[in-house]
């Protein structure tokens, strides 16, 4: 049984606007997950290779397979997702039939890999692709690993049977540049990282979120809580629902009907949040300062210079 959501009644809400659950039903394209999927999309033109999608945890990975594979056209590719490869190379062959919707028969990985195989060129003869995405990438064995470049080398004269697209951390690429697993990496041919949300983009999500979930402009972040939220959670959406979330309790618990700045704050200064560490300027930020300041720098060094060279000191 879910449990009530205390706020949801009094917002006028039909659901949870701010869950941590990838689902694809609140996907709102931003500038980062658009170039994914293009990234992505150009893979699916390759007669080979792999893709890497990498980034930070909570940056919208688990949400991006999704909508990627569901993007797809039925009519032309099959997919398959594994969300958690933490299994041996059986399990691992199971899983994969079992998503393209096939029996695992047979006992042997001799035997399930015999099976995929003869889908994959059959598939093939009859037009149809398949997909293969692997969430949490960074927690394959290498001996997944070696499995996962075996099947990519299915083939026939001309191309390979299958697309894989790996998505995981950013310790993902360290393991990739493992002597171990190089084979695999030399055929990565598209690669792509995650980045955050910029202050725009929260705003306009934490909106979209919202009405998703059945406001009708009710409640509104205002825009000094956006930029704190955006401050907060480094343009992180797992962080920016955790941050929201809160702000509506705290929003329906002081009957309120706006989250301004002071809300966001004093969220912030709660106790067990997941934010005392992350607390303070989005580096993109503090980059911009460095720029301003150095230019300012750069503008009066260059005013001496031209003041020295009028009174004739140089
Ligand atoms: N583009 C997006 N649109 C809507 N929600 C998103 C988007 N990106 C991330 N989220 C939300 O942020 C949270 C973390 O996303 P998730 O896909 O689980 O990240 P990761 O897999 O990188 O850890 C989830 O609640 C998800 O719904
Ligand atoms: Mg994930």
């Amino acid at each position: 049984m879910d449990i009530p959501i205390p706020y949801l009644e009094y917002f006028g809400l039909t659901e949870k606007p701010f869950g941590l659950t990838p689902d694809p039903h609140f996907y709102f394209e931003t500038e980062t997950h658009r170039e994914a999927l293009a990234h992505l999309r150009f893979l699916l033109g390759q007669k080979e290779g792999f893709a890497l999608i990498y980034g930070d945890v909570g940056l919208g990975k688990t949400t991006l397979s999704r909508i990627f594979l569901s993007s797809l056209d039925r009519d032309m590719y099959n997919t398959a997702l594994i969300l958690n490869p933490i299994m041996d190379e059986r399990e691992f062959l199971v899983a994969i039939l079992k998503e393209l919707g096939l029996e695992a028969k047979g006992a042997t990985k001799r035997e399930l890999f015999d099976g995929l195989q003869r889908f994959l060129l059959e598939e093939h003869r009859n037009g149809r692709e398949t997909v293969l995405a692997i969430d949490e990438a960074q927690l394959l064995s290498n001996e997944l690993l070696e499995l996962i470049r075996i099947l990519s080398n299915i083939e026939t004269e001309k191309e390979k049977m299958l697309r894989i697209v790996l998505l995981g951390q950013p310790e993902l690429v360290q393991k990739l540049k493992e002597p171990q697993v190089r084979y695999l990496s030399q055929r990565i041919t598209v690669t792509y990282r995650l980045k955050p949300f910029s202050e725009r983009e929260i705003g306009l999500y934490i909106n979209y979120r919202l009405v998703k979930a059945g406001s009708k402009g009710f409640p509104d972040f205002k825009k000094n809580a956006v930029r704190r939220i955006f401050r907060a959670s480094r343009g992180c959406p797992r962080l920016v629902n955790i941050l929201s979330d809160r702000c509506m309790l705290a929003l329906y618990s002081r009957s309120k009907e706006s989250v301004d700045k002071q809300i966001v704050d004093d969220v912030l200064a709660e106790e067990n949040t997941p934010f005392a560490s992350i607390d303070g300027d989005a580096p993109s930020t503090r980059g911009y300062r460095v720029v301003v300041l150095s230019l300012i720098g750069l503008v009066l060094i260059l005013f001496a210079a031209f003041f020295a060279n009028l009174i004739g000191y140089w």
